[in-house]
């Protein structure tokens, strides 16, 4: 029996909800623990705002979108806004190291995508609190786990948008350009775009050319189909030299603002093509309600290993999915890389889109 945190740290995510109610129910009736949930990630830990979590506190949780225990980027390392007379902000990582203290931790799980598993990695590491980490995110871009949580959610209402957009498309004979997220990897473009039989696709693993993806918009109108989709993951890239984008803003927290590329896909494609052109951009309706059975079950089971993972050993840890079967991967393998779309998942999808995007012109 041990006293365990949980914290959900950057963006939401369907099946957090799930995840927390798996490391609790796991927690409570098998282990015996007792756990403590902070708010708004490792803002939390750094103000000392936490609820105790038990089975009670989370029924009706299991189908609910975005997180109970609220969320933000937040972090211990970083420096605290100064004050009004210009003095020095409070030091947050002595405040979350107090908390910690005074809350007698065993183990924290973090529930995290990318930059929020670094955190809990350096946690670790550096004695703050011995960790356990969990997979979030849409993107799906965590190496060493074949899928994270939310990304099977993303992906379905990515597709049933551009099911949707057909019927349009092809009742006034447009080019319909689809804007998805994924940050840096197209992972959600590629499943969606292969699901809703897009003409063509941008990730930007493959940085594309302009150019071409006019041509083959051009020649299936030329072979009598007069509507299109191309479907454009936000950080797709063109090759460098042929076409003008925006570079993205960067927040507070360092955190790349992408969006955009779909409008400027949108109109390079209208000029080149002289087909009436248009564009919807999905943005966060891809991360909100309720998520699919599949990422309840996955999160489920990511939950269960995880607060397993704080009594069998694997502190340091990140729980991870493998040839189907749930695992732990140390997080220091984690850190510091995405994971891509690979080259055979790519290779199919390009052989079901109307051309290969690298073929030449
Ligand atoms: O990482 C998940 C994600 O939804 C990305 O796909 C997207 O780029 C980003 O978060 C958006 O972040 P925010 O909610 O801060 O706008």
């Amino acid at each position: 029996m041990v006293r365990v945190g949980v914290l959900t740290s950057g963006g939401d995510c369907p099946g957090l909800n799930a995840v927390i109610r798996a490391v609790v129910r796991r927690g409570e009736r098998h282990w015996g623990d007792t756990l403590v949930g902070f708010h708004d990630g490792w803002e939390g830990v750094i103000e000392g705002r936490w609820q105790e979590l038990d089975v009670e506190a989370m029924r009706g949780y299991l189908s609910r979108g975005g997180t109970m225990l609220g969320t933000s980027r937040v972090h211990p390392w970083m420096a605290s806004d100064a004050g009004a007379d210009g003095s020095d902000g409070p030091d947050n990582l002595a405040r979350a190291r107090a908390t910690l203290r005074d809350l007698a931790l065993d183990a924290l799980i973090v529930i995290g995508g990318e930059g929020s598993l670094a955190t809990a990695h350096r946690a670790h590491v550096e004695g703050l609190v011995p960790v356990v980490g969990v997979p979030k995110t849409i993107d799906n871009d965590i190496p060493c786990t074949e899928q994270t949580f939310g990304f099977d959610t993303a992906v379905a209402i990515a597709t049933d948008a551009i099911d949707r957009l057909h019927t349009t498309a092809e009742s006034h004979d447009r080019v319909m350009v689809v804007e998805v997220m994924g940050r840096h990897v197209g992972h959600i473009a590629t499943w969606a775009g292969m699901a809703g039989g897009a003409t063509v696709t941008l990730v930007p693993e493959h940085p594309f050319d302009i150019d071409r993806v006019a041509d083959i918009v051009r020649t299936r109108h030329e072979r009598g189909r007069y509507a299109s989709i191309v479907v454009v993951a936000e950080g797709a890239r063109p090759v460098p030299g042929t076409m003008d984008v925006a570079e993205p803003e960067v927040d507070r927290f360092g955190h790349q603002r992408l969006g955009g590329i779909g409008h400027a896909v949108a109109s390079e494609l209208e000029v080149r093509t002289g087909f009436d052109t248009r564009v919807t951009v999905l943005g966060h309706v891809q991360r909100g309600g309720t998520p699919t059975a599949h990422d309840r079950v996955l999160s489920s089971r990511y939950g269960v290993a995880a607060i397993d993972a704080v009594h069998e050993g694997g502190l340091g840890d990140m729980v991870a999915l493998q040839a189907g079967v749930i695992t732990r991967v140390p997080l220091d393998q984690v850190m510091g890389h995405l994971k891509g779309v690979d080259d055979d998942l790519w290779d199919t999808a390009n052989a079901l889109f109307e051309a290969r995007l690298d073929d030449p012109m």
